[in-house]
């Protein structure tokens, strides 16, 4: 590896030709990322022409790459969203400050814990969906799949940077560390549990990408608020990418109640053992998925008062959502917010310093977000005529992180008894046999246009290609 012509094989923003010190990291780093994805990237995949799109520069025009490639050979990149001239600190006790290009030595520790919490997640995804391309609903959606795994890669690429650009050898300590842990690993797990769990089928699959996706999105939007500015710039390029994935998780289910509503009317049909019979996934099996995911992904948020989180803002390092459209101090030394607790066996709200309370913030601005999504779902099986409405579960269901943990709440917000929900959590969450049954009908479709039974097709094709296109060659 002792010649790489960078612009050519890693395209950049950065400048990387002319930093000998990046360049030799990188050098030890790329072949052992390229390991790693042929052990934990999809299954049997590498030999595979994909048509996938690659951003070679941050303008809307360097997007427009589309074509087929194997891909082991898809150019990875680094990729900063352009500096923006005079920025500041905007928030915290360095508010009004120049932003830091370089890492200020009092947040070392915080900022380099910060920036290895999120690059966990991007491999630890595609880990979790390397055996999906085994039973891909049809070529369309495979291809979706492999563009949403290049891209968490180029995602760890891009905290790989800043570790090994800002932060010497621990920095690439760390970047080795991350492509050692793997996703369920005993020894070795993941940082965060939901990045712990299997994606086992393709409805977990959608659920994943429209749910924790958009955690990804939240965690981003919070990182691109930084004072320190490479991060900050960073994170606004991966924002671009992610809006795909969530798009694939929120078409995708859409498509599946589109096909379960179909098959309902065409039988006048309700009952979820009858749907079954025509294999389709019966709405109720959608809705405890959903339930799962759901309440999960809000547990990645952290708990709901936390001193840390109160330490990120305060040093500048991690903002609000949309922390510079907000008008208040920017400080929030003296703002409260509520929260939920138990008292008395009754969910009740209190009100605590925000500053501590900024995961929470963080979560409420999620779940706000997902629910509008849950909305448009339902907008599906009501133009279907189907009387089936999906709803959010409150967000102190099925908790294990924060004030909820080991609480027993039910979907519906009641603080419950232990053999309440013990009596009712198959109505709630998936069960096995709910598992094996959407397992089921997991078979590989493959055929240029052709679907899977249990799946309504997309309404277009990627970058204005039929439908029957073939995304994927598989040589
Ligand atoms: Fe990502
Ligand atoms: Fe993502």
């Amino acid at each position: 590896m002792s010649t790489i012509n960078y612009s050519e094989k890693i395209p950049n923003n950065v400048n990387l030709s002319e930093d000998r010190t990046l360049q030799r990291a990188l050098e030890h780093w790329q072949p052992n990322y390229l390991q790693w994805w042929r052990d934990m990237g999809p299954e049997g995949s590498v030999d595979f022409d994909v048509y996938l799109r690659t951003a070679i520069n941050v303008t809307p025009e360097g997007w427009a790459h589309f074509g087929h490639v194997k891909m082991p050979d898809y150019r990875w990149g680094i990729f900063l969203a352009q500096q923006e001239n005079g920025r500041k600190v905007n928030f915290g006790e360095h508010k009004g400050e120049a932003a830091w290009q370089e890492v200020p030595g009092e947040h070392r520790a915080n900022l380099r814990r910060m920036i290895v919490t999120q690059g966990d997640t991007e491999p630890a995804s595609v880990e979790q969906q390397r055996h999906l391309g085994l039973t891909a609903p049809s070529n369309y959606d495979l291809r979706n799949l492999f563009q949403i795994n290049v891209e968490e890669g180029r995602h760890l690429w891009a905290m790989v940077y800043l570790l090994h650009k800002h932060f010497g050898r621990d920095g690439r300590e760390e970047a080795e560390a991350l492509l050692q842990r793997n996703s369920g690993d005993q020894d070795k797990p993941r940082i965060l549990e939901a990045f712990n769990e299997p994606t086992p089928d393709w409805l977990a699959f959608y659920m994943f990408t429209y749910f924790t996706d958009r955690d990804g999105k939240f965690q981003l939007n919070a990182l691109a608020e930084s004072g320190f500015d490479p991060l900050s710039r960073t994170c606004r390029f991966m924002l671009t990418e992610e809006a795909h994935h969530m798009f694939v998780g929120e078409s995708g289910i859409s498509r599946v109640l589109q096909r379960t509503a179909q098959i309902m009317k065409q039988h006048g049909i309700e009952d979820p053992e009858e749907v079954r019979r025509h294999g389709v996934i019966d709405l109720p099996t959608v809705q405890r998925y959903l339930n799962f995911h759901f309440s999960v992904t809000i547990d990645l948020f952290g708990a709901d008062q936390s001193s840390n989180a109160a330490a990120f803002y305060s040093s500048g390092l991690k903002g609000r959502y949309e922390e510079t459209k907000r008008d208040d101090d920017h400080l929030l030394k003296n703002n409260q917010y509520k929260i939920l607790d138990i008292a008395d066996g009754k969910l009740t709200e209190r009100e605590v310093p925000m500053l501590n309370a900024l995961n929470e913030v963080l979560r409420d601005d999620y779940i706000r977000d997902s629910i509008a999504g849950v909305g448009r779902w339902n907008k599906v099986l009501e133009k279907a005529g189907v009387n089936f409405r999906l709803t959010t579960p409150h967000k102190a269901f099925n908790r294990h992180i924060g004030t909820f943990a080991g609480q027993r709440i039910s979907p519906d917000g009641r603080v419950i008894s232990e053999a309440e929900w013990q009596a009712n959590v198959r109505n709630w969450l998936p069960s096995e046999e709910d598992r094996a049954y959407v397992a089921s009908l997991m078979g590989r479709v493959v055929e240029p246009g052709k679907m899977a039974n249990w799946i309504a097709p997309p309404p277009v094709g990627i970058n204005r290609q039929p439908i029957d296109f073939e995304y994927v060659r598989f040589n």
